[in-house]
């Protein structure tokens, strides 16, 4: 089930951050960007467990997307497409018409994710990542 991220999603959601990224967004940090009225933000539920999340920032018809995540063990199923096919709907529901995100060069399957959804490689972000220090892949979808 994709629906809505809610306040109590939020421990979840912050430790499968925890376990995936060597920066992580704190559950602080989730809330905030949560509640503001600029964003989206969508967890998927399996067998009332949270399993993957995802949201944006909306800037005009321009949006950021700016976390995406997949439980380990649930990955390799589609979900993160259809969240993120889940996500861009109701983006465009809001009046987004372009969508941009960064990816870690090196981060195949998520290249491989996002072009099946139909980005294309706008630019290199020089340096972009710390932990590993490493260039972003700049995106974009019309
Ligand atoms: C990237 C990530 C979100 C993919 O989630 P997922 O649910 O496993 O992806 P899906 O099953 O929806 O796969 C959709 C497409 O993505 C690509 N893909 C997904 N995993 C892949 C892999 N390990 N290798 C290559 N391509 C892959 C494929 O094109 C796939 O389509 P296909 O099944 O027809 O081949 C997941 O691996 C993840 O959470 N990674 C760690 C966090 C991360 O990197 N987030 C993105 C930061 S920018």
């Amino acid at each position: 089930m994709i629906r809505f991220m809610e306040e109590r999603d939020l421990c979840a959601v912050a430790e499968i951050e925890k376990g995936i990224f060597s920066q992580p967004w704190s559950r602080d940090g989730f809330y905030s960007s949560m509640i503001s009225k600029d964003t989206i933000y969508l967890v998927v539920e399996k067998d009332g467990e949270i399993v993957a999340y995802c949201g944006l920032l909306q800037a005009l018809d321009e949006a950021d997307i700016t976390n995406v995540a997949v439980k380990k063990e649930s990955r390799g199923q589609g979900i993160a497409f259809a969240m993120l096919k889940e996500l861009m709907r109701l983006g465009e529901e809001k009046g987004i018409n372009a969508f941009t995100l960064e990816v870690r060069k090196s981060n195949e399957a998520a290249l491989a994710l996002y072009e099946k959804l139909g980005f294309e490689v706008a630019g290199i972000r020089k340096n972009f990542y710390d932990l590993p220090k490493e260039d972003a892949v700049i995106m974009w979808k019309y």
